[in-house]
């Protein structure tokens, strides 16, 4: 019998790029999410597989995961707020979808005693630090509430799994782009350059430098490390190891788009309170255990660009 897998917020960016990947392989993939199943554009070419399923419900409701996710051999946890920038404006908005929901998948974990999760962490956990982060940087202050959840998801996952003998793997990721995305920066500025094609608002000064990873590499990478889950709880950080500033976004976007607006600085060293500017990843531990990625940072972008379809991007 297929191995029945959960994946929570099924129907977003990343979660259903990896659903791809298990359909194809025969899961028995049960998809999770808030969004109704006639607005999933992610996942429309799923839903006449037998072996995929949608299933509506807030993943914070931890009764109905219990119902649920009974039987489950493994569960990939991805639900969350993905926009750190809107969740600035509310602390709520991260307590609620991206800590409660890893509260209720862990409790639905121990009742059901399903032995492996996957979760996915993030480089906001780090805060904005100096120097190459790797995953024994020690003394952690995120500086969002969206770092601040997903460092504290962590830390119950840890228990949660120490008192009740299950298997976590918690891969942290930077940036990741492509076909299918639903926020960031590629996605606002199509949007903006939509509505208005003669300037481009920048937030910062655009001399913001990050680590971009491409879906696609990130997704096998998931499935990969997850078919070879180790015991106990265990922390990767998984990133191409070269980096993109933003204006070099802006100017690729621009291409894509063959226009050529005028560029706005809102000004200051990052895009809005909360943003991490600039950071390095050490990824030698997952490289060790087999991480491998086709596209750089910058080709990534390149990557997302020839692949996205700019008309499902809505004005910004
Ligand atoms: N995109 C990135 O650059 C990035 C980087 C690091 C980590 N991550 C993490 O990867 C995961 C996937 O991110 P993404 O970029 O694909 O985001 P996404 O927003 O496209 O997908 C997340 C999905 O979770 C769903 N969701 C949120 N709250 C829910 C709830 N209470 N119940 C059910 N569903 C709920 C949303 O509807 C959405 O479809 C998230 O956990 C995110 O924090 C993303």
């Amino acid at each position: 019998m297929p191995e029945k897998v959960f994946v929570t917020g099924g129907a977003g960016f990343i979660p259903s790029h990896l659903n791809d990947l298990l359909v194809d392989r025969g899961y028995d993939v049960t998809a999770i999410d808030v969004i109704d199943e006639n607005s999933c554009s992610n996942i429309a070419h799923l839903l006449k597989e037998p072996n995929f399923h949608y299933v509506k419900a807030d993943v914070t409701d931890v009764d109905a995961m219990v119902k649920l996710t009974k039987g489950a051999d493994f569960i990939y946890h991805m639900a969350a707020n993905s926009d750190i920038r809107n969740g600035g404006k509310n602390p709520d908005i991260d307590y609620t979808k991206t800590f409660q929901t890893t509260r209720s998948i862990l409790e639905a974990m121990r009742q059901n005693e399903i032995e492996n999760m996957f979760f996915s962490s993030t480089s906001a956990v780090y805060g904005d630090r100096k120097g190459l982060l790797d995953e024994m940087t020690g003394g952690l202050q995120p500086i969002s509430y969206y770092g601040a959840c997903k460092l504290a998801s962590e830390s119950l996952i840890s228990a949660y799994s120490y008192m009740n003998d299950f298997n976590a793997l918690i891969l942290r990721f930077p940036n990741v782009i492509g076909p299918r995305l639903t926020h960031g920066v590629i996605f606002d500025f199509i949007g903006k350059l939509k509505k208005d094609p003669t300037k481009l608002q920048i937030l910062g000064d655009g001399k913001q430098n990050k680590q971009y990873v491409y879906v696609l590499d990130l997704a096998k990478g998931i499935f990969d490390f997850c078919e070879r889950i180790e015991k106990g709880v265990n922390q990767y950080n998984v990133s191409t190891e070269s980096f993109t500033d933003v204006n070099t976004i802006a100017q690729l976007v621009c291409e894509r788009m063959g226009l050529e607006p005028e560029f706005e600085y809102t000004g200051g060293s990052c895009g809005w309170k909360g943003d991490v500017s600039s950071f390095a990843y050490n990824v030698d531990k997952a490289k060790a255990r087999g991480w491998k990625y086709e596209f750089d940072s910058t080709g990534s972008v390149r990557e997302t660009l020839r692949m996205i379809d700019v008309d499902s991007i809505p004005l910004y």
